[in-house]
């Protein structure tokens, strides 16, 4: 590895969210554990970051800041690259972050009596942005087929056809079960909705995120649709940039792109967001192919760790995200139950799977973007306090 993905950096007192909500929920926590929930990671940023805003910060005049010709380029150079998506730059609507996009399109595509259709379990503030914008909610429970999930079309197919869902908000990759979907299953997602005439909106935020072997497909790809589509894409996940808040939803239907606040300029990046977002699509590929490595590696190990220590808790297959989704209904607890087992016997902060909708009940998110260290310490906790409550 020519990256430091092993350093273990102590966030308390910086403002982490993730750290934050750990000390809230556990003020006397022991000093040196690390929380594995909020989607962020644990790890250093990329070097080339570092020295290019060092670089930019020395030099530049910080008045207002719009979006430059290369800026533009280095994200329409890593659609093309890395998920074959050809991109014009006036589809690019940038906006402070995939959930804040998600609320305004909600409310700007949709009126108050609409519904929106969603597949569950689903990271949470999909929920929010439905219910919070006073729109219907339609869910289409995804089914459980071995250590995946799949999507039932058939049930899919007969909600996008009730007159009343206008809009339908597709995580791909999913987060939380992390299942990757094929080319196949995208575009007919995509088909469905066109058919339908429900917009699609397609939160690719964990696109760049996938393991080895394994094959993501932009909704982008598919020329068809693209005028019923809006794709979400962020540097956020990708590059452990989510304090930047910098996102790029990409709206190729006009008609739909300037019913967003962002066309107008209103609600677009900061001064600083803009060169990150630059400098990781342009210089950090190599740091994300050795993270990639990282994460895979500490996807095994949990596999392996649970195979051998705890084969009862069953592990869903991570295609891609760097979340790890496992079924610990085999100790017979409740919601409550299991989050004061892991946050008070085992220490452990994870996402309890309930916050993800009502099939999430009795599992667990685990964020594994961590130092191989960290994992393994949290990992040997789960086994130790397993053994003392004799499950
Ligand atoms: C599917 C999905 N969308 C959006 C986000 C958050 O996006 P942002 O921080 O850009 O608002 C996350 C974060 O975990 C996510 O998993």
């Amino acid at each position: 590895m020519s990256y430091d993905f092993t350093t273990i950096v102590d966030r308390t007192g910086t403002g982490s969210e993730k750290w934050n909500a750990m000390k809230k929920l556990c003020p006397d926590v022991p000093a040196g554990t690390v929380p594995f929930s909020v989607a962020d990671m644990e790890f250093l940023p990329p070097p080339q970051l570092v020295k290019g805003l060092q670089d930019y910060l020395g030099k530049a005049v910080y008045g207002y800041t719009c979006a430059t010709d290369s800026y533009y380029d280095a994200i329409i150079r890593w659609m093309e690259r890395r998920h074959a998506f050809t991109v014009q730059k006036e589809w690019i609507v940038q906006t402070a972050g995939v959930v804040p996009a998600l609320n305004q399109m909600v409310e700007a595509f949709t009126e108050p009596e609409d519904s929106v259709l969603i597949l569950t379990p689903v990271y949470h503030p999909f929920y929010s942005a439905i219910v919070g914008n006073g729109r219907g909610l339609v869910e289409s429970p995804l089914v459980i087929n071995g250590d995946t999930y799949d999507i039932d079309f058939a049930d899919l197919e007969q909600k996008a056809s009730r007159p009343e869902v206008k809009l339908m908000i597709f995580c791909s990759p999913h987060n939380p079960i992390g299942r990757v979907w094929s080319a196949e299953e995208t575009e007919r997602v995509c088909r469905i909705c066109m058919e339908n005439k429900v917009f699609l909106i397609a939160d690719e935020i964990h696109s760049d995120l996938i393991m080895p072997g394994v094959l993501h497909t932009s909704a982008g790809v598919f020329k068809e649709y693209l005028s019923n589509c809006a794709i979400c894409t962020a540097p956020s996940k990708t590059f452990n940039l989510a304090g930047f808040q910098a996102s790029n939803i990409i709206i190729p239907n006009e008609e739909y792109r300037r019913k967003m606040p962002g066309s107008g300029g209103y609600f677009s990046l900061n001064f600083l967001s803009y060169k990150a977002c630059e400098i990781v699509y342009n210089q950090c590929e190599d740091w994300l192919e050795e993270l990639l490595e990282v994460i895979d590696g500490n996807r095994k190990a949990v596999e392996e760790f649970m195979k051998e220590q705890l084969p009862s808790v069953k592990v869903y297959r991570m295609q891609g995200t760097y979340l790890q989704w496992l079924d610990f209904g085999c100790l017979g607890l409740d919601t409550k139950e299991l989050e004061a087992f892991m946050t008070r016997k085992a220490h452990l902060f994870l996402d309890e799977g309930y916050l993800f909708g009502e099939a999430g009940a009795g599992y667990e998110r685990w964020n594994l973007a961590c130092p191989r260290e960290t994992l393994q310490e949290g990992l040997n906790r789960l086994a130790a306090a397993v053994r003392a409550e004799g499950f």
